[in-house]
């Protein structure tokens, strides 16, 4: 374990503007000035809590009605401050319509792209994929190279480390989505220690607060929580029912932002990655980012209301 990863991890006051390169995005750190950040243990590097996920949401015909509403989803999140942008080879034409988008918007340079190996076997067709990755995303490197769903893990994680060594990849990483798969994960991250773990974290699927989150914070591992709204589900739990009193002293106005604090609120998380392709939403979520995150006592209690 790297003493110098966990005096980062506890600390939290790093926050300034965030280099790509070694050009600071003047931009972005005027943004990112009321926007939480929280460090990568790794780097020390300072990253936005608020990412975004594409999965389905950017599954969309290219140069569609819903293609042209991504372009506002993106200069929303980017205009509030968001960097991280999760997607996979899998995710249908995901990966195609964001190297697209953000070459047609000129926003490659802020992005922080977190893609995955996926679904491949053996190193020769999880190279043969990264590349048509890069070409798909229109870019020669990607900030974050995960092995997604631990499919064939060892030999994907050491191809994601050959490619960081190689300055193709910035940072690697393990994810999953599954309750199910979490004591897998937590043994895959004890004996491998990456920079990054993905998993699922919400309200009602809390199984990562018991290995994942105490060994993350133990190893100096990022945390990027994924299925906060359950991929949506949660919404319909709480159809007709009011925000509880305290919402507003927390500075929430919407279930969405209740839903992305609640999972912001462990501090072993460091970046949330709720998708959607409507820009209203996506400034719904990056309200999430700003004021204070939830007591233990709200949590408990929204735990009651919505379990
Ligand atoms: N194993 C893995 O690595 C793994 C597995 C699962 C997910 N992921 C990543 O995590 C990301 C998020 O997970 P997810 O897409 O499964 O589910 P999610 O973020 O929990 O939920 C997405 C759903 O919530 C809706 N939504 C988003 N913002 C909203 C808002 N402000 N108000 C109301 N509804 C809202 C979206 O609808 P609209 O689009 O209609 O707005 C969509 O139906 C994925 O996109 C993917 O990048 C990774």
């Amino acid at each position: 374990m790297s003493t110098r990863r966990q005096f980062i991890a506890g600390t939290s006051a790093l926050a300034g503007s965030f280099l790509l390169g070694s050009t600071p995005i003047r931009a972005f750190a005027a943004a990112s000035a009321t926007l939480r950040t929280r460090v990568i243990p790794a780097s020390g590097e300072t990253i936005s809590v608020i990412g975004m996920g594409t999965s389905g949401s950017f599954e969309v015909p290219a140069r569609s009605p819903q293609y042209q509403d991504l372009k506002e989803v993106l200069r929303r999140f980017f205009d509030g401050g968001g960097t991280l942008i999760d997607t996979a080879p899998t995710y249908g034409n995901a990966e195609d319509n964001l190297g697209s988008l953000l070459a047609e918007l000129g926003l490659r340079e802020r992005a922080f792209i977190a893609t995955k190996l996926s679904g491949v076997t053996g190193r020769d067709e999880g190279l043969a994929q990264f590349n048509d990755t890069l070409k798909r995303l229109q870019t020669d490197k990607v900030e974050l190279l995960q092995v997604h769903n631990l499919r064939d893990w060892k030999t994907q994680l050491a191809l994601a480390r050959e490619l960081k060594e190689q300055g193709k990849v910035k940072y690697v990483g393990v994810t999953h989505f599954l309750e199910s798969a979490q004591d897998e994960l937590a043994d895959v991250v004890q004996q491998t220690r990456p920079d990054f773990l993905q998993i699922n974290y919400s309200v009602t699927q809390r199984g990562a607060e018991k290995r994942v989150f105490p060994l993350a914070k133990e190893l100096g591992v990022a945390v990027l929580a994924n299925r906060n709204f359950n991929d949506g589900a949660l919404f319909d739990r709480v159809k007709g029912k009011s925000l509880p009193g305290w919402a507003k002293e927390a500075g929430i106005t919407s279930w969405a932002q209740m839903f992305l604090k609640f999972a912001l609120s462990e501090e072993a998380v460091t970046v949330v990655i709720p998708a959607t392709g409507k820009p209203d939403r996506q400034s719904d979520n990056l309200k999430a980012g700003l004021g204070p995150l939830l007591t233990p006592t709200q949590k408990a209690e929204l735990i009651a209301l919505v379990g």
